[in-house]
C-alpha cells in the first residue's frame, strides 16, 4: 500500500511539472492578425500589403491585418481594398461619406491590430 501511494504521489508531481513546463513553451494566445509584432512596422513594410489577398491598414497609428475581415465587412470590397496599404485612419473615420464607424466597427478593429506604426509615438 505504502508502494502504490509513493507511485501515485510520484505520478501527480510529476504531471504537475509537464503541465507547468508545457504551458511555459506553448506561446501565448496570437491576435487574428499575420503575426504579432514588438517592433514598431515601418510605413514602407505597411505598403508592401497593398492588396485584397494581403491587406495591412494604418490606423491612427497602429497597424492592422484585415485582410480576414474583408469577406466579413459589410460594404462592397472595394470600399475597403482601395486602402490597403495605406493610412486608412480617414476612411474609419468617414466610410468614405462622411459618418464615423461605430463604436462596435472601432472594437472589431482592434482584433486585427499587429503592431504600432514606426515613429507614431507612444
Ligand atoms: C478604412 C476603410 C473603411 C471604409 C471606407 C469603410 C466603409 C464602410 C461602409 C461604406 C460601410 C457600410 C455603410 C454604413 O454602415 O454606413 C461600413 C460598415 C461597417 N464597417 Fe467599415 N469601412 C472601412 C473599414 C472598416 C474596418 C477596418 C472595420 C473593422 C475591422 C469596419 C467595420 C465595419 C462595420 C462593423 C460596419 C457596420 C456599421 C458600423 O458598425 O458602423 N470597417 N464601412
Amino acid at each position: 500500500m505504502k508502494k502504490f501511494l509513493f507511485a501515485a504521489f510520484v505520478a501527480f508531481w510529476s504531471a504537475v511539472v509537464v503541465l507547468v513546463v508545457l504551458d511555459a513553451l506553448v506561446p501565448a494566445r496570437e491576435v487574428k492578425g499575420a503575426r504579432e509584432t514588438r517592433e514598431p512596422i515601418s510605413e514602407a513594410v505597411v505598403k508592401r500589403h497593398d492588396n485584397r489577398e494581403d491587406c495591412w491598414l494604418i490606423i491612427e497609428g497602429a497597424v492592422y491585418d484585415i485582410t480576414g475581415y474583408i469577406p466579413e465587412h459589410p460594404a462592397p470590397d472595394f470600399v475597403l481594398t482601395s486602402w490597403c496599404g495605406m493610412d486608412a485612419t480617414e476612411g474609419m473615420r468617414t466610410k468614405g461619406y462622411g459618418r464615423n464607424h461605430s463604436d462596435a466597427a472601432w472594437a472589431k478593429l482592434e482584433e486585427y491590430r499587429i503592431g504600432e506604426l514606426e515613429g507614431a509615438g507612444g
